[in-house]
C-alpha cells in the first residue's frame, strides 16, 4: 500500500495500511495507541473520539486516507502527565466508573472547551453526544464546568 503520512500527538508517522482502513484501527493496531476505544464502529457512541486538526472526530468511521497531512491527537497526546485541565477536572470529580468510554469523553470535552470556554448545561448536552453505559453524565457535566473555571 502507498504510504500515508500524518502527525500523531506531535510526531510525524507514516503507515502502509489500506487507505480505507478506519483511523481507529491504524491508531490501535499499527501505532499501538490503545487509549482510543472501539464501541460501535458506526459513529454512534463516541468511544473512538480523537481530535483531527483540533476537531472532535469519530475515528471508527474516518478512513486513514482522509487524515493524510493532518494533525491527529489521541488521549495519549492530550497532555504529557495528565495535566490537561479536563484530566484534572475528571480526577477531581471522580468521573469514571468502568472507564471504557472515558477517553472519548475527555477528547470530546477538550474539543468543546477549546471552542466554547464557558459552556452552559445546554451547550454541554448538545456537544457531548458520547454514550456512557455507566451513566456518568452528571459527573461529566460537573467536570466540564470545573475545567472551564481553570481557563
Ligand atoms: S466506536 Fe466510533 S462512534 Fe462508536
Ligand atoms: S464509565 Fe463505563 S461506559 Fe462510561
Amino acid at each position: 500500500m502507498a504510504p500515508i503520512t500524518f502527525v500523531v500527538n506531535g510526531k510525524s508517522r507514516t503507515v502502509t495500511d489500506a487507505p480505507d482502513t478506519p483511523l481507529l484501527w491504524v491508531l490501535r493496531d499499527s501505532l499501538g495507541l490503545t487509549g482510543t476505544k472501539f464501541g460501535c464502529g458506526i459513529a454512534q457512541c463516541g468511544a473512538c473520539t480523537v481530535h483531527l486538526d483540533g476537531v472532535a472526530t469519530r475515528s471508527c468511521v474516518t478512513p486513514v486516507a482522509a487524515v493524510a497531512g493532518k494533525r491527529v491527537t489521541t488521549i495519549e497526546g492530550l497532555s504529557a502527565n495528565r495535566s490537561h485541565r479536563v484530566q484534572k477536572a475528571w480526577i477531581a470529580e471522580d468521573v469514571p466508573q468502568c472507564g471504557y468510554c472515558q477517553s472519548g469523553q475527555l477528547m470530546a470535552a477538550a474539543a468543546l472547551l477549546a471552542t466554547n470556554p464557558h459552556p452552559s448545561d445546554a451547550d454541554i448536552d448538545a456537544a457531548m453526544t458520547n454514550i456512557c453505559r455507566c451513566g456518568t453524565y452528571q459527573r461529566i457535566r460537573a467536570a466540564i464546568h470545573r475545567a472551564a473555571q481553570e481557563a
